[in-house]
């Protein structure tokens, strides 16, 4: 949960950087109105998203957890022309407010999108029949990220590039003794997720100490 007292570099960025409008401020309002507006990337964090996108310069991406479109506009921007992007989402709120934002995006710059609604980890497995991806973003079930990594391992493409969000889990993996609202069972499982993206031969990977922490990585 990103804190709504901004700091003074978060307020350059926010004035500095421009966004994807309208959609930017729809989705961010979608968001607003269930609640969820803390949950959203920052927009820095959206521009380091994209960048990434056009670094793998993908034409195949795949996120998980949708939210209300956010972070999913800014992988559409990032693809390749004509390029796809398999969103996940489990809520069907959720996806009934980013499924037109996503779609309308999408054919105005001429890309395309496929929603796909139910727990990531069944709709993971209709996604296998597209692989390999090019580009793979998590930020879905912070308990299911070793899912998430595991199949990564078998559907992203060789050199294709993932992105996870969150991955501090707000400090907690730190185990240090403070109030947060992650289970023991989070913090084991983003602690293996972030040991075995830095430590396998099968990743070169990297932190970006981001408030929430975003791990890179790239395929061997
Ligand atoms: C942090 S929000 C995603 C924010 C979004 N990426 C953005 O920046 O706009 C996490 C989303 O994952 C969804 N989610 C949680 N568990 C899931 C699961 N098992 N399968 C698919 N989606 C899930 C939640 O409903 C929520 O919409």
């Amino acid at each position: 949960m990103r804190s709504k007292e901004l700091t003074p570099q978060e307020i350059y960025l926010q004035q500095t950087l421009p966004s994807l409008e309208p959609y930017e401020t729809q989705c961010r309002k979608a968001a607003d109105s269930l609640n969820l507006g803390g949950i959203s990337l920052a927009k820095s964090e959206a521009h380091f998203l994209r960048w990434c996108v056009q670094l793998s310069q993908a034409d195949k991406a795949l996120e998980i957890g949708t939210l209300t479109g956010l972070s999913g506009i800014y992988i559409l921007d990032g693809l390749k022309p004509k390029g796809t992007l398999w969103t996940l989402e489990k809520n069907p709120q959720h996806m009934e407010k980013a499924k037109p934002l996503l779609q309308q995006f999408a054919s105005e710059r001429n890309k395309q999108v496929k929603p796909l609604l139910g727990d990531a980890r069944e709709t993971l497995a209709m996604a296998e029949a597209e692989s390999p991806f090019d580009f793979i973003f998590i930020d879905g079930n912070k308990a299911a990220y070793l899912d998430y990594l595991i199949w990564s391992e078998k559907n992203l493409k060789s050199g294709g590039y993932l992105l996870a969000d969150n991955v501090f889990l707000s400090g907690a993996v730190s185990e240090l003794d403070f109030e947060h609202p992650f289970s023991k069972k989070q913090i084991h499982v983003m602690q293996e997720f972030n040991k075995r993206l830095l430590e396998s031969p099968a990743w070169r990977a990297c932190f970006v100490p981001t408030v929430e922490g975003f791990l890179l990585a790239q395929k061997n």
